[in-house]
């Protein structure tokens, strides 16, 4: 991609967070993606930037949006992409996370994508791997391509990041998604609100630079942007809120909440969504909703994630 190879070389061999990233590092990303959006919307959508190269995507927990996202992206951009399903491999026989990557390591992959349900699982990799590692989710700590698709979608839409108001809204304890989005968003000078029971907080909120907000209300008066997060029942060893009809009621996004926010505000959610539980039907198909654009951001995103840290003009023996 000519117009993509002619931006500043990215300083990173993996993409393990955004934590560590530079907002230059952030910026040279989206335009890069901006580049990339193109691609998916010709009916010609192959080109050749990474032909010859091999991308393995190793998912241990289950995933649509994320891996197909990733699957295509690499075979957008000419790559040999081979889906590790890990239900059906030799992890079921007992194999180590390490002992799996050191496997596939040997095949001589150029970049590695994996999502684990344990935080840190990435870095791990990274370290005993001998290609590009990319987060695709590791437990409830980062998602950094979420983030990026994020604020692609925002910068787009809004022209700009810097000086927004977002209002983050729901199980922030358990997300990734919020984790990551928190990190970017500061990183570019927007002002970050979360909205949450407190029992959906995680501890270390007060020193992550948000402004807390106990109601809809408060949270979403006056925002640019209202990102719901999906209730991650599967992450909860106990009851974290009375009732899902309750929590619809105080923390699910309908119309009459959104009314406090700007009018042209946007509506986001990474997905998968839980209809009437964090956000009402009418909301996630209604005029201000941009869930559709978030997914095909998505695919820019990792093209142009991929392409960074594969970039020839890097000596690849580099451990940076
Ligand atoms: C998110 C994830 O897996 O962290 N989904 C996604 O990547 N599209 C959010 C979620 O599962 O709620």
């Amino acid at each position: 991609m000519t117009e993509a190879q002619s931006l500043p070389l990215y300083p990173h061999r993996h993409l393990l967070g955004i934590r560590g990233l530079s907002p230059v590092d952030i910026e040279l990303l989206l335009d890069r993606a901006d580049a990339a959006v193109s691609i998916s919307r010709q009916s010609e959508k192959k080109v050749s930037t990474l032909r010859g190269r091999t991308q393995i995507n190793l998912f241990y927990e289950s995933s649509t949006r994320t891996q197909s996202s990733f699957e295509l992206a690499g075979k957008r951009l000419g790559a040999d992409v081979m889906n590790m399903s890990v239900a059906s491999s030799s992890v079921k026989k007992g194999e180590t996370l390490i002992d799996t990557a050191m496997t596939l390591n040997a095949m001589r992959p150029d970049i590695l994508i994996i999502r684990h349900q344990s935080a840190g699982a990435a870095a791990l990799l990274a370290q005993k791997v001998g290609c590009s590692v990319v987060n695709a989710g590791d437990g409830a700590h980062e998602h950094p391509t979420q983030a990026l698709l994020d604020a692609l979608t925002i910068r787009r839409a809004k022209g700009r990041i810097g000086g927004l108001t977002v209002a983050i809204c729901g199980d922030i304890l358990h997300s990734r998604v919020a984790r990551s989005n928190i990190l970017l968003l500061n990183a570019l000078g927007a002002r970050v609100r979360v909205v949450a029971p407190s029992t959906l907080l995680p501890s270390g909120i007060a020193d992550m630079s948000v402004e807390v907000c106990p109601t809809m209300a408060e949270g979403l008066k006056g925002a640019d942007v209202v990102m719901m997060l999906r209730l991650q029942r599967e992450r909860m060893a106990g009851a974290f809120v009375p009732s899902v009809r309750e929590y619809f009621h105080y923390f699910g996004l309908d119309a009459k909440k959104l009314q406090v926010a700007k009018e042209d505000a946007l509506v986001m959610h990474p997905g998968p969504m839980n209809r009437g539980v964090e956000i009402a039907s009418e909301i996630a198909d209604g005029p201000q909703s941009v869930i559709q654009e978030q997914v095909e951001m998505g695919v820019a995103v990792r093209m142009a994630v991929m392409e960074a840290l594969l970039d020839p003009r890097r000596n690849q023996d580099q451990t940076a």
